[in-house]
């Protein structure tokens, strides 16, 4: 007899511009970025419903909180199926550095409500898709606008506004992104709570921050649009020091983007949650981009990468 198996894959994400702003209704722009990316194989077992991922190997069932948004929407799929764990095995692969602010929640949940789809037999919709989506994102972040999602399913580039149909993004840029990872663990649930403690305590500065963070996004759509590579990079480096007065950088986030900045980057910013997790930093060609990927290294970033704006993005 055949065995039985589901497939799904996720692909990790990027933000350039607009994160926390993007929670308080501002628009944010992202990529999707395939050189991380996730597969959820499912095959039958005779034993107890387990689960193998970075975080647990073991029974679903015993998953520890961190995955507790994965293991409810697992387990919610399966009861609307009328089916039963047991028997399930199932493997997550996954080359996204978790909690790094690049989309690996969001795209484990993807990779794997595909593949229990897969494995079922049934045919799932995008709308179905964003449902169970966002029943883990939900857990894992607390409020989130849902951008990493959005990214992750539609895996296109997008002008983002919380709770609007997102627009694609036109992107023309002849350059090159590099992705420095600090290696810290991000707490984007503990970042975007800082960001709403400090709208609390001074909606004034808080709003002014969030509204220049606004529009210097929507200029930086503009310069994509336009292929202004420096202008976009000046808009990024912007975006990086009213983060900092945000109060979502760390001194790791801030040293890498300097060493960017040093380095003859056109800009550098934290992307994502920030408190840890990755910078990115724009550079006009592919030599300038290892030269810069390869300072990071040397000043502490645990890994890069580099993605042709020009080429990876069509
Ligand atoms: C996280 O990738 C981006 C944040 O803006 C949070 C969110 O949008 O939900 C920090």
């Amino acid at each position: 007899m055949d065995e039985n198996i589901g497939i799904g894959n996720g692909i990790g994400k990027i933000i350039l511009m607009g994160e926390h702003a993007v929670v308080y209704g501002q628009p944010a722009l992202a990529i999707p970025f395939p050189l991380v990316n996730v597969k959820t194989i499912i095959r039958s077992s005779k034993e107890a419903g387990k689960l193998n991922c970075s975080f647990h190997k073991g029974l679903i069932i015993d998953g520890p909180k961190k995955i507790s948004g994965l293991i409810t929407v697992i387990k919610q799929i399966i009861h609307s199926f009328d089916e039963k764990l047991e028997g399930l095995n199932i493997n997550i692969e996954s080359s996204i550095p978790p909690e790094r602010g690049m989309g690996s929640s969001a795209a484990v949940a993807v990779a794997t409500i595909r593949a229990l789809y897969d494995y079922f037999n049934k045919s799932l919709g995008i709308g179905e898709l964003f449902k169970w989506t966002k029943v883990s994102e939900k857990i894992v972040h607390g409020n989130p606008s849902g951008i990493d999602m959005a990214i992750v399913i539609n895996e296109q580039p997008l002008y983002y506004i919380k709770e609007k149909p997102s627009t694609p993004l036109e992107c023309n840029i002849d350059g090159y992104l590099i992705v420095g990872d600090t290696g810290q663990m991000g707490q984007t649930k503990f970042a975007v709570s800082k960001v709403r403690e400090a709208m609390e305590a001074n909606p004034q500065r808080s709003n002014r921050l969030i509204k220049e963070i606004g529009d210097l996004t929507n200029k930086a759509k503009i310069y994509i649009q336009r292929n202004a590579i420096s202008d976009l990079g000046q808009s990024m480096i912007k975006a990086h020091e009213i983060l900092i007065e945000l109060g979502v950088s760390n001194n790791s986030l801030d040293n890498l983007v300097s060493t960017a900045m040093n380095n003859n980057a056109l800009g550098a910013k934290l992307t994502g949650g920030g408190q840890g997790g990755c910078i990115i930093a724009l550079a006009s060609n592919k030599s300038r981009a290892n030269l810069i990927a390869n300072k990071l290294l040397e000043n502490g970033a645990k890994d890069t990468w580099i993605m042709d704006m020009g080429v990876d993005l069509q």
